[in-house]
């Protein structure tokens, strides 16, 4: 396989393989053979832009022995359809969870569609998810599936459950048990086959004290729940993100490789990171943007890591 050939992340090995079919990249081709054959017993998945040598597992950048875990848990829900519940701060790679799970699982080839429940009003968000008919609001000039039915057979992570209003935890429950949606204005139930995955940054558990999140739905999500760390829990991790950050950066600017002085990353490692990966990434980019020299020192980096 060649030294260059890139995966990326949350895309489905049947989808590189129609757009190196239809592109006629013989070498790509010949790279998702190879991967193809790994696919039972190695993750199919590599992180945007990495060279090989620098594969994590299901694209993600990680060593520690939390990560490590995280990884063997994801391999191991993967084969089933049961819901899978991912908790952490922002910015630690829940999305990328998510994904990982999808692609790793006999549903891969099937649509893999995210909504993120705090982003848009209540309203929109159940016509997004369950569809409407003709004529249910103002602006229904047609029907129109939602995410569930376009994503039959695949995945649905809905990100921010802990956002979707009380009502619609009701109808989100439907899908989980009995597998049955019922459109917006729509006197009709439609069967749908979906895993689902949900991220919260919340605490549901406290949710449900507070009674903001059902308890029956809090029940039937987090049968299995897994917990992605923070980034400063992760020993090690910092050092190996940050090359793979670098390397990712100078490839997509075209720019020479940078490295980190010993004294930036020594900040870099004794920095708590609230944003977590996401932070890192844009710390580097930062960096990157501001220096043009081969070394990026302390006086290159922002004021949250120097204060
Ligand atoms: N282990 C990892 N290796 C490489 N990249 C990662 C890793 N974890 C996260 N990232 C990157 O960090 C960014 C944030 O990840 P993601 O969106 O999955 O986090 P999140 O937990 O869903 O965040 P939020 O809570 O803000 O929605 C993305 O660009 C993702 O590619
Ligand atoms: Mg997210």
């Amino acid at each position: 396989m060649s030294d260059s050939f890139q995966l990326k992340v949350g895309v489905s090995l049947e989808a590189l393989h129609r757009e190196a079919e239809e592109s006629g990249d013989l070498a790509q081709l010949a790279a998702l053979l190879a991967v193809a054959s790994e696919r039972a017993s190695q993750a199919k998945v590599l992180a945007p832009v990495l060279p090989m040598e620098f594969a994590g597992r299901f694209g993600m950048i990680g060593k520690c022995p939390a990560m490590e875990r995280l990884f063997d848990m994801i391999e191991r829900v993967s084969a089933s359809k049961v819901p899978v519940l991912v908790h952490g701060e922002t910015g630690v790679g829940k999305e990328l969870v998510a994904k990982a799970i999808h692609v790793q699982s006999p549903r891969s080839p099937k649509p893999f569609l995210a909504e993120n429940c705090a982003a848009i009003t209540a309203s929109l968000l159940e016509s997004e998810l369950f569809g409407h008919v003709r004529g249910a609001f103002t602006d229904a000039s047609r029907d129109r599936d939602g995410t569930f039915v376009a994503a039959d057979g695949g995945t649905v992570f809905l990100d921010e459950i802990g956002d979707m209003p009380l009502a619609m935890q009701s109808k989100i429950l439907r899908v989980v048990q009995d597998g049955e949606l019922r459109p917006v204005g729509s006197n009709k139930t439609r069967k749908v086959d979906v895993r689902l995955v949900a991220a919260s940054h919340r605490d549901l558990g406290e949710m449900v004290r507070t009674g903001e999140f059902r308890q029956d739905l809090l029940y039937r999500l987090n049968v299995i729940t897994l917990e992605v760390p923070p980034l400063r829990e992760r020993t090690g991790d910092v050092r190996l993100l940050s090359e793979f950050y670098l390397r990712k950066l100078s490839t997509e600017d075209g720019k020479p490789l940078q490295t980190l002085t010993e004294s930036a990353l020594n900040r870099f490692e004794n920095y708590p990171w609230p944003g977590n990966v996401r932070e890192l990434e844009n710390e580097l980019r930062r960096a990157t943007a501001l220096t043009s020299s081969s070394e990026i020192d302390v006086s290159d980096l922002s004021a949250a890591l120097t204060a």
